[in-house]
């Protein structure tokens, strides 16, 4: 598996190289525009506080072009945070027993209004080279409600956190110079039931393209495999936003994974219209496909060229495998006529740490650990996933249940669906469309009928290749269970699955979700008070069933397709069965890091052919002497001896889909299960009794993955004789060099501790801003006294045809809690022509950046109210409607972040790294009280 990850990666980069490469020769290009933006929290209701956003006579709705405060392209951001995409602002705040149970108790979004409002500004620079072509913004998801902003003019709304969108900017580009995009984020609502982040934690890229090109997810690649060909249909749309008119050839070409071509067809077509566009298909033959499987995902690429008068002037590449799939109502699921038991998991997108800012490195990492369990399967609960998802699933060998947000027969409904279908239908991972999950309202009546029929009939129009499922925990036998094409059942609890299937043979059906199992990773005693739940598989609920009871349901069942457990990870959100101060879920197989709790070795066992043995609970029983515990061993041989310090508790024989128990009194020492095959001994596996924590110990099992930029460091404490110790909860502090540390988590479902450690960025206003009038307009190096009964509210009643030569202005700013280890800057707004600062009386000069930034430093400045005092000459207005900027700008308080750290949970934390662009190794270190020191230097292939 190792092997084959590397070589795919190694092919994605190659691949990736040659399509910057090769689309240079077009006029196609596609770049990521992810790093250097500007952040800023706004105000759901407070105008004042979003920065005066359409509080303007003219608005961005009143009028096209008039996109105010932060909207407007001239808006001051400099004091404004700086960071790169993929974000999440809600990962960065505090917990807190206000915030939404659902998503995780952070203190951000629904009920935080001051947290709910994100303003992202980028500024780009468009070449006059680029004049003739259409230039687009491609956002890949922005939770949520996102309203996008080019040089002021205002481009849309789109309300789905999880759809992608793409807006034209063509028509406002600045040639040449600056353009400035604006991004509003209101995360104020959910959409989910589980924790979904807020922002831009999707890539976002900048997209030119000829006026005649292939329009946004405009290829559909489909085949049928006939005997040892196959017979590909590459369909593509193609838009003209130009006046061109008359004919280009397209040119469509299939390569293998080495680059080979496979098949090549040509024709000539005449384009559409000016605004209009048109499908096109192509047949191509490809001899022998290698098909795509889970085990050997093999892809294949089609590049569609358009060619007019002898010039490419698009080039398009589109991902794709060949393969067959077909579900049958007796026998399941079939992958190229293969039966294959679905071994699923669903799960939501967020990870420890970094919320659901993933870089696409986590995407594989994450795909990866649910391969290493022995799952085939994922479903994308319950929204559509980020593309790089599906990129890894194709890659690594994974079907997906791709799944839409709401549903409904309306165009926000329906729209949503399709745009959906039209991004991911290339993906041969996907195998099912899914239009809804467990509508309880519907689910059992006639109207979850009808917008089933309506949904079901609308994805054929879209995609003819897969069916359609709906997730249903209630009412089988009618409603939408009678005429969804795949059933999907929700839970063995909720309803008879036989009693449904006998009544409706004909209709293949698969467990959309199963297990719904409460475990904390490393705990082995249930102990409500500290909110634990002990790793064994246990019935959850009494209608619920452990995840061994499903899979024995499902395994059993010919007609069933399989299984999807609800999940193979812990999410942020949902921590059924219990509340505050429990932040994240207990139902995965793995916590939210992806460390394994111990049902991964049962799923392993009977999801994999590799041999397991697994002994579980870890030694470590300090006070525990001769009390009696549970030993489970989770393993697929045929039996398994137990020892415990060389003496024989019995050997046992292991039932297929199942595990073994023993029931042992503790002493301290080896316990040691011996696995037999066919009367053949063939695996040990053992848990020792370890002593104290010693050191610490850092590792990344990416070393396959090390062409990426990030790496997932897996960091323990060990004993003196590098035993791992399972009880270690030490509190770890770390320190990086050549990258930087991008979250940290331990798997604790009840840690309230931060998720990432930042540099603190405040913005100060300057208030009770007033004016007097100078006699001259030369400056003052230093303050004089000024009359006190002669302060003005500054610019009140301003004559700007008679203004005075100079003015003195003075205001204040108050730092409530000031130390300094702040660094403190006066971002100025032009308020006259020459000027000059002081604060506390001393003269500041400006910095050699920025004439226009002044930075305060510990000298000047103290704790409360400081005051600050501008000297200046007046601005003239030139027309008599110039509105003149009366803003002095804003003091920004950066308060340095603290060291990270985090306490070790049951033996572990992880720390998610990302390499800085030109470092070539990155170093971290990990200490904590007593114990001798980690290092890990990890080196990069990038
Ligand atoms: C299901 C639901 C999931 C999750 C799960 C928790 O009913 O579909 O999204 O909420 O319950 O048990």
């Amino acid at each position: 598996m190792k092997i084959i990850v590397s070589k795919i990666f190694t092919l994605f980069f190659i691949v990736m190289y040659n399509l910057t490469f090769a689309q240079n020769k077009s006029d196609r290009e596609w770049i990521v525009i992810d790093k250097d933006w500007r952040f800023s929290f706004g105000h759901l209701y407070d105008t004042k506080k979003d920065f005066g956003h359409a509080e303007g006579y003219f608005s961005y709705l009143t009028k096209t072009g008039f996109g105010d405060g932060p909207a407007s392209k001239d808006f001051d951001d400099r004091a404004w945070r700086k960071l790169d995409l993929p974000h999440d602002w809600a990962v960065e705040q505090p917990f807190g027993e206000n915030g939404s149970f659902s998503h995780g108790f952070k203190m951000a979004g629904k009920g935080f209004p001051e947290k709910s409002i994100g303003w992202y500004r980028k500024k780009i620079t468009i070449p006059e080279t680029d004049k003739g072509k259409i230039i687009s913004l491609q956002f890949d998801g922005v939770f949520r409600n996102s309203k996008v902003f080019f040089n002021g003019y205002y481009l849309g709304t789109e309300q789905s956190g999880y759809n992608g969108f793409e807006y034209d900017v063509t028509a406002y580009v600045n040639y040449g110079g600056e353009n400035t995009i604006v991004v509003r984020a209101d995360a104020s609502m959910e959409e989910g039931w589980f924790y979904e982040g807020a922002g831009i934690y999707r890539h976002v890229y900048l997209k030119k393209t000829n006026p005649v090109h292939i329009a946004l997810n405009g290829t559909y690649v489909t085949s049928e495999v006939k005997a040892d060909n196959a017979e590909v249909t590459a369909e593509i749309t193609i838009e003209n936003k130009g006046n061109y008119k008359g004919s280009v050839e397209v040119i469509q070409t299939i390569f293998d994974a080495s680059d080979k071509q496979n098949a090549n067809t040509s024709e000539s077509i005449t384009v559409p219209e000016f605004y209009k566009s048109a499908n096109y298909k192509s047949k191509l033959i490809v001899h022998n496909p290698k098909l795509w499987d889970i085990d050997l995902p093999n892809l294949y690429r089609l590049v569609t060229e358009l060619k007019q008068n002898g010039k490419i002037i698009d080039r398009y590449e589109t991902s794709f495998g060949i393969r067959t799939i077909k579900f049958d109502a007796e026998k399941g699921f079939f992958l190229n006529g293969k039966s294959l038991k679905l071994k699923g998991t669903n799960n939501h997108q967020d990870h420890a740490g970094i919320g659901t800012a993933l870089p696409d490195e986590i995407q594989y990492y994450r795909i990866q650990k649910l391969k290493e369990m022995g799952s085939n399967a994922y479903r994308c609960s319950h929204h559509p996933p980020t593309p790089e998802l599906l990129e890894a699933c194709d890659k690594l060998g994974m079907l997906v249940i791709d799944e839409t947000r709401l549903m409904g027969i309306n165009d926000y409904h329906l729209n949503d669906l399709e745009r959906m279908m039209k991004r991911d239908r290339n993906h041969p991972s996907i195998f099912c469309w899914s239009v809804g999950n467990e509508e309880w309202n519907i689910e059992g009546n006639i109207v979850g009928e009808r917008i089933t029929n309506v949904m079901q009939d609308f994805a054929k129009s879209i995609d003819s290749t897969r069916p359609v499922t709906v997730g249903i925990s209630s009412g089988f036998k009618s409603g939408i269970s009678s005429v969804v094409e795949i059933m999907g059942y929700n839970y063995l609890g909720n309803g008879d699955i036989d009693a449904h299937r006998n009544e409706f043979k004909n209709q293949p059906g698969m467990g959309t979700e199963e297990g719904s199992t409460f475990a904390t990773r490393g705990i082995y005693f249930t102990d409500d008070a500290k909110h634990y739940q002990s790793a064994y598989d246990r019935k959850p609920r009494p209608t619920f069933y452990s995840i061994e009871e499903g899979w024995k349901f499902y395994a059993e069942r010919p007609y069933l397709a399989g299984m999807f457990i609800w999940t193979g990870f812990d999410y942020r959100g949902e921590p059924t069965p219990y509340g505050w101060p429990s932040v994240t879920s207990y139902f995965g197989m793995m916590d939210v890091c992806g460390f394994p709790k111990d049902n991964v070795f049962y799923l392993k066992s009977w999801w994999t052919n590799k041999p397991v043995l697994h002994i579980m609970p870890h030694w470590n029983w300090n006070g525990m002497q001769g009390k009696e515990i549970e030993v489970w061993v989770h393993s697929n041989c045929d039996e398994v001896e137990l020892f415990l310090n060389k003496k024989s508790l019995g050997k046992k024989k292991m039932e297929i889909n199942s595990h073994l128990e023993w029931k042992v009194k503790y002493v301290p020492g080896t316990l040691e299960a011996v696995g037999y095959k066919n009367g053949r001994k063939i695996l040990t596996e053992v848990q020792k009794t370890t002593g104290k924590a010693e050191n610490i110990k850092l590792s990344t099992d990416q070393e396959n993955l090390s062409e990426g930029n990030v790496k997932v460091v897996t960091v323990e404490v060990t004993d003196k004789n590098g035993l791992h110790v399972p009880t270690a909860n030490d509190e770890i502090t770390f320190s990086i060099k050549g990258g930087k540390i991008l979250g940290v988590g331990n798997g604790d479902p009840t840690s309230l501790e931060k998720d990432q450690f930042l540099d603190d960025v405040e913005l100060v206003s300057i208030t009770h801003f007033q004016e007097q009038k100078g006699t001259s307009a030369s400056l003052p190096n230093e303050l004089s006294s000024y009359p006190e009964n002669e302060w003005i509210t500054a610019f009140q009643d301003r004559d700007y045809k008679k203004q005075a030569p100079s003015h003195i202005y003075r205001g204040e700013f108050d730092l409530k809690k000031y130390s300094a280890s702040n660094t403190v800057s006066f971002f100025y707004k032009k308020i006259g022509i020459e000027t000059v600062v002081f604060v506390n009386g001393h003269l500041i000069n400006p910095s050699a950046e920025d004439s226009q930034k002044y930075v305060l430093d510990f000298t000047v400045l103290k704790e409360g109210k400081n005051a600050i005092y501008i000297a200046a000459t007046p601005l003239q207005k030139i027309k008599d409607w110039d509105v003149m900027n009366t803003d002095p700008g804003i003091i920004q308080v950066i308060t340095p972040a603290k060291p990270w750290k985090r306490k070790l949970f049951n033996g572990y934390a992880q720390i998610i790294i990302q390499k800085e662009e030109n470092a070539k190794e990155v170093i971290l270190s990990a200490f904590a009280n007593g114990l001798k020191t980690g290092t890990l230097n990890m080196g990069f292939k990038k």
